[in-house]
């Protein structure tokens, strides 16, 4: 099938290759040239583990283009609307400048027959609004909404290999012709048994912002368990592991730590709450207030735990705090709790290195006035204290023995619960951690 992607991020550009890999003729579109030419080049414009040789397979091939003009997407059969939904300025609701000014550029174009599919997050109530304007745009053309679960740094592997297929589509012929577009270009998904569940855009959309609700609340009620464990002497993490065991809770998402961040859980709970206020339904979601409030009291304690650790003054002291991106496998700095606790901790006096394997291009952009070192072995040399806040590899797997060589006090703060304490416990290092003894 002929297939456009309307919007090239994090998203989008994956859909674009994914896409192209199931065989399609894909074609890209942005309005940010370098972004386009770096995707022409076949070069990931960020940091996403497969993408880079994914796109030279596919544009190898000769299935996969890019463009800045969206008339070069005219032709296609399919419009994926892949463009991001960010928060409003100084409001929790989301700014939806970018699906409108997407949404009327494609269609403009779109030929009859033709289906826009939407995958960015957008309020309960979008889809509809924007079908009604296409019913006057283009009568012919047809709307879904198609929401994505990919999760970043595992991105690739979820648009291929999803947990499920969410169509929402209108009732009648319309939906119908839809749903079948939408069976064609998911075909080869479709065939290794990936459950495909049909529905009203309403529901559609409301899969996506709830399915991130709850991960947003399992997230924070871990760490509210672990504010009780911090005052009775519990440890949370065998407190996780303990619940995780009844499969109907689960293990996963039980991670107490420095909390969620991202481009995604943050900014989804704020608009849905908003969204919830528009509705007259906001009693429904006053408890995604306090699930945000656990979530930003995270930040807020780990760098009183370093304040303590260090004697109750930050003034003057050599902090390296390890990792920038929101979580690790990202080069995404957005609303990222490592960043944030980095900025807090130079604001209270402390002298803050920050490393990161791939996100500190990113994350000088938005705090210049922090210290950045790539080299890991630089960037703890000489620190009085380290404190991890995004479990990369490099970091959770480092050589306790080796690392005491190198800082000048051998303190470090776990803000993921990501270390073997013991190991490191018996290398001479003293171990904080959140939530456990
Ligand atoms: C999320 C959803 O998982 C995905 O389905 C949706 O499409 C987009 O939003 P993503 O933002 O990529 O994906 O990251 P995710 O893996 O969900 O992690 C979000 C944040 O929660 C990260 O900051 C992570 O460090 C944190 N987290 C996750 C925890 O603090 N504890 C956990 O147990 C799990």
């Amino acid at each position: 099938m002929r297939i456009s992607v309307i919007g090239c991020g994090y998203l989008g550009a994956v859909h674009a290759a994914a896409m192209a890999k199931l065989g399609h003729d894909v074609i890209g579109i942005d309005v940010d040239e370098r972004k386009i030419d770096d995707l022409q080049a076949s070069k990931a414009p960020f940091f996403e583990p497969g993408l880079t040789e994914l796109l030279s397979e596919v544009q190898g091939s000769g299935s996969l283009s890019f463009s800045t003009n969206i008339a070069d997407a005219a032709d296609a059969d399919v419009h994926f609307l892949c463009v991001g939904t960010p928060q409003r300025k100084g409001e929790n609701a989301a700014d939806l400048r970018y699906v409108d000014a997407g949404f009327r550029a494609i269609a403009e174009q779109i030929k009859p027959g033709a289906l826009i599919a939407g995958k960015s997050t957008v309020p309960v109530g979008t889809a509809a609004r924007l079908a009604a304007e296409l019913s006057v745009l283009q009568p012919g053309a047809m709307l879904a909404w198609n929401p994505e679960f990919l999760r970043e740094g595992h991105a690739v592997q979820d648009t291929l290999s999803p947990d499920r297929l969410i169509y929402g589509i209108p009732d009648g012929p319309q939906g119908q012709r839809a749903l079948e577009l939408l069976d064609d270009v998911y075909r080869q998904i479709l065939d290794a048994d990936t459950p495909r569940l049909t529905m009203g855009y309403e529901t559609a959309e409301l899969v996506k912002t709830s399915a991130n609700s709850f991960l947003a609340t399992k997230i924070s009620f871990i760490n509210a368990m672990a504010e009780i464990c911090e005052a009775t002497g519990a440890d949370v993490k065998v407190l996780a592991d303990s619940i995780g065991l009844d499969d109907r809770i689960g293990r996963k998402f039980l991670n107490a730590g420095v909390g969620f961040g991202g481009g995604c859980l943050p900014k989804d709970i704020r608009a849905f709450m908003a969204r919830a206020g528009e509705l007259g339904a906001d009693q429904a979601l006053t408890f995604l207030r306090e699930v945000d409030a656990i979530n930003m009291r995270r930040r807020e304690r780990v760098v009183e735990l370093i304040r303590e650790e260090l004697g109750g003054s930050l003034l003057g002291k050599r902090i390296t705090v390890l990792g920038a991106a929101f979580k690790p496998n990202s080069d995404d700095v957005r609303d990222s709790p490592a960043l944030s606790v980095g900025a807090q901790l130079q604001l209270l006096g402390a002298i803050v290195t920050m490393t990161d394997p791939e996100a500190l291009a990113n994350a000088r952009m938005r705090f210049p006035e922090l210290q950045y070192e790539q080299n890991l072995e630089e960037a703890i040399g000489g620190a009085e204290a380290l404190v991890l806040l995004t479990e990369w590899k490099q970091f959770t797997e480092a050589d306790p023995v080796a690392w005491a060589q190198l800082v000048s006090v051998p303190l470090i703060v776990d803000g993921r619960n990501a270390l073997d304490i013991d190991k490191w416990r018996e290398a001479g290092w003293h171990v904080k951690a959140m939530g456990r003894p």
